[in-house]
């Protein structure tokens, strides 16, 4: 899908933040727990440590770090903020953790609220916020991705538990003019007949309440995985949606500043680079010190890249978060930075 038409407004990126937890836990580490170690889960993924959430954090309090470096960035008042959208699978309160955020931001004037499309939330959320800033009175975003994927691991399975990390990332989204447009294009898909590939499912206990009825006991199952299943996606679907998308918007592959992908697997990012002869130092990666934190990868690593001077005004940068549901999607974006 292309945007936007010359008639309505476009949307910049002008700001970013990240948090992660204090607490590392290395491969070493995680090889006094399970049967694994750090030349296997190096080769295989690329990761050698991941920040989880111990004691004295939340992933609330992480939200709230990250959504107001970007705010800072941005050089906005927190009251000018319209809309918060936290992208997240784990949610300190299931009832929806964006508005403890904004709360705690001082933003009174924004509506907030959660969105859920696991790894791919973070792109989800910054389209959705972006439609809101497109078609409605509604001026300045800041959109969220954040997970607490240590929570919901099973540390036993060593198939799955050297992946995971937590952490939170945020970009300020603010509207401008059609040529100033950060958000060229973007596409968004889902295939829920492959949903058994990812799951972090409620768990079907069933407890009796009065007489022959039943309730159904509210708790979650720890993370299942098919990790050949869910390569095999990736590979697959990512390189094919960045190509429609590249295709549709007539860009060239070689005009890609930075290629900029859900921090999964290291070997997943080589591939698609390989697929459009991306040189791998325009692939930015942060996977080593993170693994994969979910719905924040994406603004965690675009954060980083920005503040250490990689990123800079008018890069074109192609971004593409895939995970559960299975869901996936891709955008071209102009970083456009603080005015
Ligand atoms: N340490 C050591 N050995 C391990 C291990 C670990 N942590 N995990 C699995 N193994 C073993 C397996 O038991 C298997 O041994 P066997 O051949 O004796 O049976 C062998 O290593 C190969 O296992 P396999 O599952 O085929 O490995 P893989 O090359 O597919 O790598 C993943 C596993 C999980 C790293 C890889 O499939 C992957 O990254 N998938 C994508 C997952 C993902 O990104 N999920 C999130 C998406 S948002």
């Amino acid at each position: 899908m292309l945007e936007p038409s010359r008639n309505v407004p476009g949307i910049a990126l002008v700001g970013s933040g990240s948090a992660v937890p204090s607490q590392t836990l290395s491969n070493e580490e995680l090889g006094l727990r399970v049967e694994t170690n750090d030349s296997w889960i190096r080769e295989r993924t690329g990761i050698a440590n991941r920040q989880i959430i111990g004691k004295d954090e939340t992933l609330t309090s992480l939200c709230c770090k990250a959504g107001s470096l970007a705010i800072q960035m941005a050089g906005w008042e927190p009251e000018s903020v319209d809309l918060i959208i936290l992208a997240t699978s784990t949610p300190d309160d299931l009832f929806g953790t964006g508005p403890e955020i904004q709360g705690k931001l001082g933003a009174t004037n924004a509506v907030a609220f959660d969105l859920t499309a696991a790894c791919s939330g973070f792109l989800f959320a910054l389209v959705t916020a972006a439609q809101f800033i497109k078609n409605g009175d509604m001026n300045r975003a800041i959109v969220i991705g954040a997970d607490q994927l240590s929570s919901w691991i099973d540390w036993d399975d060593r198939r799955s538990c050297i992946l995971f990390g937590d952490g939170a990332g945020a970009v300020a989204l603010e509207k401008t003019s059609y040529e100033k447009n950060g958000l060229l294009s973007f596409k968004l898909k889902s295939d829920g007949r492959k949903r058994n590939c990812l799951n972090l499912k409620q768990s079907t206990d069933h407890l009796s309440l009065v007489k022959d009825k039943s309730h159904q006991k509210g708790s979650y199952l720890p993370i299942q995985m098919n990790g050949q299943e869910v390569y095999k996606f990736a590979v697959k679907e990512v390189p094919a949606i960045l190509d429609l998308l590249l295709k549709s918007s007539n860009i060239e592959s070689s005009s890609i500043d930075w290629l900029l992908l859900h921090q999964a697997n290291q070997r997943i990012l080589d591939s698609v680079a390989d697929r459009f002869s991306i040189p791998h130092e325009k692939v930015l990666s942060n996977l080593s010190e993170y693994g994969n934190t979910s719905a924040a990868t994406i603004p965690l690593m675009l954060d980083e890249a920005v503040r250490d001077g990689r990123i800079n005004t008018n890069n074109l940068i192609a971004t593409s978060g895939f995970g559960a549901g299975l869901s996936w999607g891709a955008a071209l974006l102009r970083w456009q930075g603080p005015s």
